[in-house]
Parts: C-alpha cells; sequence; structure tokens
C-alpha cells in the first residue's frame, strides 16, 4: 500500500510538471529572463515565421530584434518563432489576431484570402526587375495595400523583400506546355489558382512546412518558390530542375496586433517604426544577395538543372498568362491595377 500510494504521488508530479511544461510552451507568456530589473515593463513581441533563419525574412526577424532590443535599452524583447515552429501559414493570422502572437510576416498572397485587392502584386509578369519591385514595395499602392489591415484591426507596418519567384520541378518545365497535367504546389490563393490553370497544371494549396513531405511523398511535381526558400529547405535535392522564370515576386507584410500596437507607448511605436525604416534597404539588399549566393550555389551542384527563358519562350509564358488580368479585373474590379501599372511606367 505505502508503495502504491508513493508510486501514485510520484505519477501526478510528474504529470503535473509535463502538464505545466506544455502549457508554457503553448502560452503567450514564454520564459523570460527574471534576473533582470524592472520585468514587470518589459515588453515581448513574439514573432512567429514559417522559413529557415538564413533566409531573407529570416535574417530580417534577427535584425529587427537586434534593433529595437537595443534602441529600448533591453525594454522591448522580440522573441522569434521560425520554421513554423508555433504557427502555420493557415494559422498564424489567426493567432495573431487572438494576440497570441504578437508580429508575422506572411507572404502577400497569404493575405489575399482575407484581403483579395492584394492579388494586384501577385500579377504574374507584372514587375520585371529588382529595381521595380523595390519602389512598388515602397510606393504608394503598397501604402495603400497597407491600410486596408485596418479594416481587420491588424496593424500594417511595412513590406519586405524576398525576391522573384522561379520554378522548381522533378522534371524540365521550361516550355509552357510542360505544365500540363503537373502537380504543381502554391500558396492558398485565388490568383495562383487562376494561374496554375491558366498554365493546364493541377495547383495543390500545402503550407510551406508541409511541402517537404508532399515532395517526398511524391504527391507534387513542381512548386514556385525564391532561390533562397528553395534552396534553404533542400528542396533542390527533390526538385532538382530550375527554370528562371522571375514570373512572379514574393515579398512579406509585416504585420503586427492592433490591440497589442495600440497599448505600446509613443516611444516604443517610434523604436520599431525607426527600426524598421532603418533596415528597410538593408533587407532588400540582403535579399537579393541571398537570392545569387544560393543560385551560384546550385548551379556548382551538378545534380541541379537550371534553365533560363529565352524571349521567345518567355513571351509564349506571358500569353499563356495574359487573361489572368481580366479574371483579376473581374473579380475585383478595383483602382489597384492601373494605380500599379502607372506607378511601374514612372520608374526609370
Ligand atoms: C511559401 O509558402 O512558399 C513561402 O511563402 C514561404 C515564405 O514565407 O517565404
Amino acid at each position: 500500500m505505502k508503495y502504491f500510494l508513493t508510486g501514485s504521488f510520484i505519477t501526478i508530479i510528474i504529470l503535473i510538471a509535463l502538464f505545466s511544461y506544455r502549457q508554457n510552451i503553448f502560452s503567450t507568456t514564454l520564459p523570460y529572463d527574471d534576473e533582470q530589473q524592472g520585468l514587470n515593463e518589459q515588453i515581448t513581441i513574439h514573432f512567429s515565421h514559417v522559413v529557415a533563419e538564413n533566409t531573407p525574412k529570416g535574417i530580417a526577424a534577427e535584425k529587427f530584434k537586434a534593433l529595437v532590443e537595443e534602441k529600448s535599452d533591453g525594454k522591448v524583447v522580440v522573441q522569434i518563432y521560425p520554421n513554423g515552429m508555433l504557427y502555420n501559414d493557415e494559422n498564424e493570422l489567426e493567432a495573431l489576431r487572438e494576440n497570441k502572437i504578437q508580429m508575422i510576416a506572411p507572404t502577400i498572397s497569404k493575405m489575399t484570402k482575407t484581403l483579395p485587392n492584394w492579388q494586384v502584386l501577385d500579377l504574374p509578369f507584372i514587375i520585371e526587375d529588382n529595381k521595380q519591385l523595390k519602389k512598388v514595395l515602397q510606393g504608394e499602392t503598397s501604402k495603400s495595400l497597407l491600410q486596408e489591415l485596418d479594416s481587420i484591426n491588424v496593424k500594417g507596418l511595412t513590406f519586405w523583400n524576398n525576391g522573384f519567384k522561379q520554378i522548381a520541378s522533378t522534371s524540365p518545365i521550361i516550355e509552357v506546355e510542360q505544365f500540363k497535367g503537373k502537380r504543381v504546389r502554391m500558396m492558398t490563393s485565388d490568383i495562383l489558382h487562376e494561374q496554375f490553370m491558366l498554365l493546364d497544371a493541377k495547383p495543390i494549396a500545402t503550407t510551406f512546412g508541409d511541402l517537404y513531405s508532399g515532395l517526398k511523398q511524391n504527391l507534387v511535381d513542381a512548386q514556385e518558390n525564391t532561390i533562397s526558400n528553395i534552396y534553404s529547405k533542400q528542396f533542390h535535392t527533390m526538385e532538382n530542375h530550375i527554370t528562371l522564370s522571375n514570373h512572379g515576386i514574393l515579398a512579406y507584410s509585416v504585420i503586427m496586433n492592433e490591440t497589442f500596437w495600440n497599448s505600446l507607448d509613443v516611444e516604443i511605436q517610434n523604436i520599431i517604426t525607426d527600426s524598421l525604416d532603418q533596415m528597410q534597404n538593408w533587407q532588400f539588399e540582403r535579399a537579393e544577395q541571398f537570392n545569387v549566393e544560393n543560385l551560384s550555389y546550385l548551379k556548382g551542384n551538378s545534380n541541379v538543372k537550371i534553365y533560363d527563358l529565352d524571349d521567345l519562350t518567355k513571351k509564349k509564358w506571358e500569353e499563356k498568362l495574359l487573361p489572368i488580368y481580366s479574371h483579376y479585373e473581374k473579380n475585383i474590379n478595383d483602382h489597384y491595377l492601373d494605380d500599379l501599372l502607372n506607378e511601374i511606367k514612372q520608374i526609370d
């Protein structure tokens, strides 16, 4: 009996310890350094994202953390959770709105379900080069798009960049006809779905985190992504044919829970916006650099085949995708497309 009671007692203690540990991991109050002074005044920003640390978004999150913590003299702490370890692309916006986390940086595409006007930035072949991309993400159309976040009680801070999307596949996709019947993973987005339907492919929406296993299980033949995302997740080990199509952009909206934002002193709000302003050009340059360096590594890997689109082939892709513009106008019926085209025209 004595042994039974002691055993039960120990089991209960272990169960309570395990339960508390899990609660701690999944609750919003994450561990902090309790030797610090003035803990009551410390502000923690839990920043969740889905990609690796060595990517344009991963290093931007780290830089943001360093700047904010330094400028606030440790009053603000930024806790970063990369690789979808807390939330994935499908549930991070909801978690943000519920203030379970305070900051995320989802791709524009992933916001289009909630804010359909954002699809304008996902139209294929609309932005031609890095110069245009940088100007557009810092331009007036992007500012108006960010303001739309007010309607869903989210604070839009800025856009970060990852560069142009390429096609990575298990067999070559160079000619536009080679998309036919291919199961192409895409981010959940109406306009991306339309894009792959126009290419006669079979679009499959998955989270970024599920893509690797999808490829391993042979459920997917191809995807569109930036070189840095392909390289950092080692997708090229399975999708070893990469076509440098530069057909679309991949950019991030950097956003915060609005109630949390409003609860911050103006001084802290300024530290956050100043930090983001200060690192903006750096972020764009690092994104370009990542894609160049990672591409050069892939070019040096004899198992990976890289293809360029010649002018004629690119024209055929553009022609095949042209109807997507009327699809956009029919469904969105908004001024954003004209605004964006005008803005791009003015970039010299
Ligand atoms: C993807 O899902 O392919 C990317 O959006 C991941 C990311 O956040 O860069």
